[in-house]
């Protein structure tokens, strides 16, 4: 039989604010009576928690009833895995206008302790899961593992399954691109159906429905579900969480015969915050989610959105090479990038992200953001894609040779001497034309695309004599910068994650596995500020915090092709930075 919703149900579900009061409270009771009881119900999705502080913690879980219903779920939090303990316990009403989504706010905990949680619901319990608060007061030191981009078609979640061996997390902080957008066959797919891991729906994401159904399949992966349930997220989208490069009021992957741009933005976020265990910060907000958290004395960590809320649409190099003769507008463009108009925060969020770095008193200033912030420009003959890499580079040498030869250099070889005799035809004019093109940004998306706004968030840190630490995912590769301000200061650090399934650079660019150090050696060499990259291997970073030291840790799995899987240990680097220096140590 299909039950229907009671009216009374119907009302205690849409009155405005009652369903925030359970999120912001979690004491929001209902009695049994409340929910259709004999409606049997699955738990398909696990269990996951969020948004810790000292004391409350966001739970979540998902029912899965056999029949349209209103459910009732019970939640407990407990000191100890066999619930003797009960600190905190609740009832909520859940059914198909939140997707069947559960979400408290677990309240009155006490700071930096562990807590074991579950939900029951007409008779059906979840797994356990295990969650902690934030500490308070003075800590030796604080560890936040770092992930973004995971696309379920792309391969196994290996990341995520090597992430939840580590016991020893504070929490863990996703990036984003938690879920990607794209259709059955569409990006990084290329394996989906021999790996049994083609994306649902079918079609490229645009309704309500749509996202549900790809976040429910995302939360079917055990991996993920593993890392949910044994430590509490903090999380941010990045684009894809809506659509690629997603600005504040369209997207590059967003066009006009696909409806409108911002009832799919909206869709988007009110599925992104009925499955990801986020805290809205007010009630009935599902659009801001800078925040901030603090982690005893050691760490403030501010979570930015970088990319939905207010960001301007990003520049285009085509608009900047001319179609008849191929020259790049060089002065147009500089002009451009540089307008101290051009925002990514918005005015609201970076004003109030000036405040928390001023009254903030942490030894160390975390910004948990998407794109990268360091500084990456590469000859624009690259970054235009006019030569590759290695084009670039031999052609840079012989260009060199050339000058050499020119200036009758008494240190010239034979061997010298006769390469470039071999070979000085390449060298046209066309060829050393690009040569002599200024480096560019190699990533327009990317902070280096919205540099006077950069440069203001320097500016305050340095002003203010934080500890910098800025964290990114977006490019699906690994990446540590120095983060110097316009007058050549160094004024903080950049640690970037790898993704946990994404391509990245090295499927672009054609680079073989065996070759990866010699590029990555490369990139560092070429870009100023840059002090590792890895440009081969899906993973994820951890950062570990003391009072004299902040330390990432990467780590790489050695196949997403094959759910059994390694860690690859000898391309495991960590790179610190200690207090006080604002520059990076390799070690
Ligand atoms: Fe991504």
């Amino acid at each position: 039989m299909r039950k229907s919703i009671s009216r009374r149900d119907f009302l205690i579900l849409t009155a405005k604010g009652v369903g925030a009061a359970v999120i912001s409270s979690g004491l929001m009771g209902c009695n049994s009576s409340d929910g259709d009881r004999d409606v049997s119900v699955r738990f398909n999705h696990g269990v996951a928690s969020g948004d810790p502080t000292q004391t409350a913690i966001i739970l979540w879980t998902r029912v899965t009833p056999e029949e349209t219903a209103s459910i009732n779920v019970a939640w407990e939090i407990a000191t100890d895995a066999a619930f003797t303990n009960i600190v905190n316990s609740g009832n909520t009403l859940t059914n198909q206008q939140r997707d069947y989504t559960v979400k408290v706010d677990a309240i009155n905990l006490t700071p930096g302790t562990q807590y074991f949680y579950r939900f029951t619901a007409n008779g059906t319990t979840t797994s356990t899961g295990k969650t902690k608060t934030l500490p308070e007061g003075a800590i030796a030191s604080a560890k936040l593992a770092v992930m973004s981009c995971a696309n379920y078609p792309a391969g196994h979640f290996n990341v995520y399954n090597l992430a939840s061996q580590m016991n020893d997390l504070d929490a863990v902080l996703h990036l984003g691109d938690y879920i990607y957008e794209y259709p059955r066959g569409g990006y990084a797919s290329d394996n989906a159906a021999q790996l049994n891991r083609e994306v649902l729906p079918v079609g490229e994401l645009f309704t309500l429905d749509d996202y549900r159904t790809r976040y429910a399949q995302y939360r079917t992966d055990a991996d993920l579900q593993s890392l949910h349930a044994g430590v509490p997220f903090i999380t941010v989208w990045d684009d894809h969480e809506v659509t690629n490069d997603t600005y504040k009021d369209g997207a590059e992957n967003h066009n006009e015969g696909e409806g409108d741009f911002e009832t799919r933005k909206l869709a988007a976020l009110q599925a992104y915050f009925e499955w990801l265990p986020i805290r809205p910060i007010a009630q009935d907000n599902e659009l801001e989610i800078y925040r901030s958290f603090q982690i005893g004395d050691l760490v403030d960590l501010h979570m930015l959105d970088t990319r939905v809320l207010a960001r301007d649409k990003q520049l285009d190099y085509a608009n900047y090479i001319s179609p008849t003769t191929g020259a790049f507008d060089g002065a147009t463009f500089t002009q451009d990038i540089s307008d101290t108009n051009r925002t990514m925060l918005g005015s609201e969020q970076l004003q109030w992200l000036q405040t928390q770095l001023g009254n903030s008193t942490g030894t160390w200033q975390l910004l948990g953001q998407q794109v990268l912030m360091g500084s990456m420009y590469l000859p624009a003959a690259v970054a235009l894609s006019l030569m590759t890499l290695e084009q670039y580079t031999e052609l840079g040498a012989l260009a060199v040779l050339a000058g050499r030869m020119q200036a009758n250099d008494p240190t010239l070889t034979d061997g010298e001497k006769a390469y470039f005799a071999a070979n000085q035809d390449k060298l046209t004019d066309e060829v050393m034309a690009q040569l002599q093109l200024p480096a560019v940004p190699y990533n327009l998306d990317a902070w280096d695309g919205y540099a006077a706004e950069r440069e203001t968030i320097l500016q305050t840190a340095k002003a203010y004599g934080k500890n910098l630490v800025v964290l990114a995912g977006d490019t699906h590769n690994a990446w540590a910068s120095d983060l110097k301000d316009l007058n050549g200061d160094n004024v903080g650090v950049e640690f970037a994650t790898s993704s946990v399934s994404s391509p990245g650079l090295e499927y672009y660019l054609n680079i073989p596995a065996a070759s990866a150090p010699t590029y990555e050696a490369g990139i560092v060499g070429l870009i100023e500020n840059l002090q590792y990259c890895n440009l081969r291997d899906r993973g994820f970073m951890t950062i570990t915090f003391t009072a004299n030291e902040a330390k990432a840790q990467w780590h790489y799995v050695d196949t997403i092709l094959s759910d059994v899987f390694q860690e690859i240990t000898s391309r495991s680097a960590s790179v610190s930075v200690n207090a006080g220096d604002n520059q990076l140590t390799l070690s």
